[in-house]
C-alpha cells in the first residue's frame, strides 16, 4: 500500500530517515562497533586483496561511485567502479587477490549477476549489497550485506540509494579498521556522524518549498544540465538519471571542470543547471563555474550546505541542506533531487512509478 502517498516513489523517499536508519543503527553493538552481519572476511582475507572492483547498473552503480571513494579514503586499496554491462565485456583484470562488491537492489540484474558469476569463476571474493533476501545475487555471492530499505516498489530507486551508500560506508569502515588503516577514533567518530544522518534527511523532508519552487521553473524546459565535481558529480550524474526517467526531460550531468571542454556551448539564455556544490574543498571552484555558466545566461539552481550562504551570489534558486561531513553529504543531498523529479513528474500529469519503457528489475541483457 502507499500508506497515504500519491505514489510510491514519494512513500519510498519519506520512507529513508528509517531505511538509513534501520541500515546503520540496528547493526551497531553496545560498544558502539558496527556488526557486519554476512561478511566473514578476516583480516588475512583483506591483506590479500590488492584491488577492488564495484560493478552495477543505473543508481546501484552511481552508489558505487561514491562507495569507491570511501573504501579509497579508510581502506588505501585501489578501488575500480563500473557498470555491469560495460565491465563484462573488458578485460578486467579480476582475478584472486580482488574483491567483486556487485551492488544491486533487486539482487536480479543480469548483467550484474553475469559479473558475479564471470569474477568468481576467475576466484575474487564475491561480496553483494542488495535489498532482497534469497535473490539470485543474493544466493550466488559469497558475502552478503543487506540493506535494510524495506521493499522498493517505484522504478525510480530512492532509498536503496541511500541505503547502499550508507552499507558502502559502513562496510569501507569496518573492513579499514580491520585491516588497521584507520584509528579507533576516526571510526567511532564518523559511526556518531553517520547516526545523525536520518534527522538531516528528515530536516530535507521537512522543507520542501524551495525544491517545489525549482521544480515549476524546469517543469515546461526541454533540457536540464546537472553540474558537480567529486562526490557532487556522482550526486549530479544520480540526480540527473532521476529527472529523466520520471520527467522525460533531458538531463545530463557534467563535471563541472569539463565545462570548458565542450559543455558549455550548450548553455544559452535559461538553460536551467543544477549545481551541487556540497564539498568544501571544491566549493570556491564549483562558485567559479557557476559563474561561468550564469554569465551565458543560465538559470542557476543550486544545492549547498546551510553555512556556505556565499552560493547565493551565483544562484537564482539555492536548495540548502543541513551541515554535513563531506563524505557523507551525498546521503542527505540527493533527496532534494528526488523531490525535484518527483515534483516535475507530478507537474506533467506523468505515471511517476512507472516511467514509459522501463522495468523495476531488468533481468534481461
Ligand atoms: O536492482 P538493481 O539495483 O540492480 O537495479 C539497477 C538499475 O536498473 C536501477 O537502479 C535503475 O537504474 C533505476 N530505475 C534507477 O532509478
Amino acid at each position: 500500500s502507499k500508506g497515504g502517498y500519491d505514489c510510491f516513489m514519494l512513500k519510498e523517499i519519506n520512507e529513508q530517515p528509517e531505511g538509513v536508519k534501520n541500515t546503520l543503527e540496528r547493526r551497531i553493538d553496545e560498544n558502539g562497533n558496527i556488526v557486519l552481519d554476512g561478511i566473514h572476511l578476516t583480516k588475512e582475507d583483506l591483506d590479500n586483496i590488492n584491488r577492488i572492483y564495484i560493478v552495477a547498473c543505473g543508481t546501484a552503480y552511481h552508489a558505487g561511485l561514491l562507495g569507491k571513494n570511501a573504501l579509497e579514503k579508510y581502506l588505501k586499496v585501489p578501488v575500480i567502479t563500473d557498470i555491469a554491462s560495460e565491465f563484462r565485456y573488458s578485460d578486467n583484470f579480476v582475478d584472486e587477490h580482488s574483491l567483486v562488491i556487485l551492488v544491486s537492489q533487486s539482487g536480479e540484474t543480469a548483467d550484474t549477476l553475469a559479473v558475479l558469476r564471470d569474477s568468481k569463476a576467475k576466484g575474487a571474493k564475491i561480496l553483494a549489497i542488495t535489498n532482497v533476501v534469497g535473490s539470485s545475487i543474493s544466493r550466488e555471492a559469497d558475502e552478503v550485506f543487506y540493506t535494510w530499505a524495506g521493499p522498493e516498489i517505484a522504478v525510480a530507486s530512492t532509498k536503496a540509494y541511500t541505503t547502499q551508500i550508507t552499507s558502502l560506508y559502513m562496510i569501507a569502515l569496518n573492513f579499514a579498521l580491520e585491516k588497521g588503516t584507520i584509528t579507533r577514533e576516526e571510526y567511532l567518530e564518523t559511526i556518531e556522524k553517520m547516526k545523525e544522518l536520518p534527522e538531516k534527511i528528515q530536516s530535507v523532508l521537512d522543507n520542501q518549498d524551495k525544491i517545489k519552487e525549482t521544480a515549476e521553473k524546469i517543469v515546461s524546459k526541454e533540457h536540464v544540465f546537472f553540474l558537480g565535481r567529486g562526490v557532487d558529480y556522482s550526486l549530479a550524474m544520480e540526480g540527473s538519471l532521476k529527472l529523466k526517467e520520471v520527467s522525460y526531460i533531458h538531463s545530463e550531468a557534467f563535471a563541472a571542470g569539463e565545462l570548458k571542454h565542450g559543455t558549455i556551448a550548450l548553455i544559452e539564455e535559461g538553460t536551467p543547471v543544477i549545481s551541487i556544490a556540497t564539498q568544501e574543498n571544491l566549493f570556491e571552484k564549483m562558485v567559479s563555474n557557476m559563474q561561468e555558466v550564469k554569465a551565458r545566461g543560465a538559470f542557476v539552481a543550486s544545492i549547498a550546505q546551510e553555512h556556505n550562504r556565499s552560493v547565493e551570489k551565483v544562484s537564482d534558486e539555492v536548495i540548502y541542506i543541513p551541515n554535513c561531513d563531506d563524505m557523507l553529504v551525498p546521503i542527505v543531498a540527493v533527496v532534494p533531487m528526488q523531490l525535484l523529479a518527483y515534483y516535475v513528474s507530478t507537474m506533467k500529469g506523468l505515471d511517476v512509478d512507472k516511467p514509459r519503457n522501463l522495468a523495476k528489475s531488468v533481468t534481461v541483457e
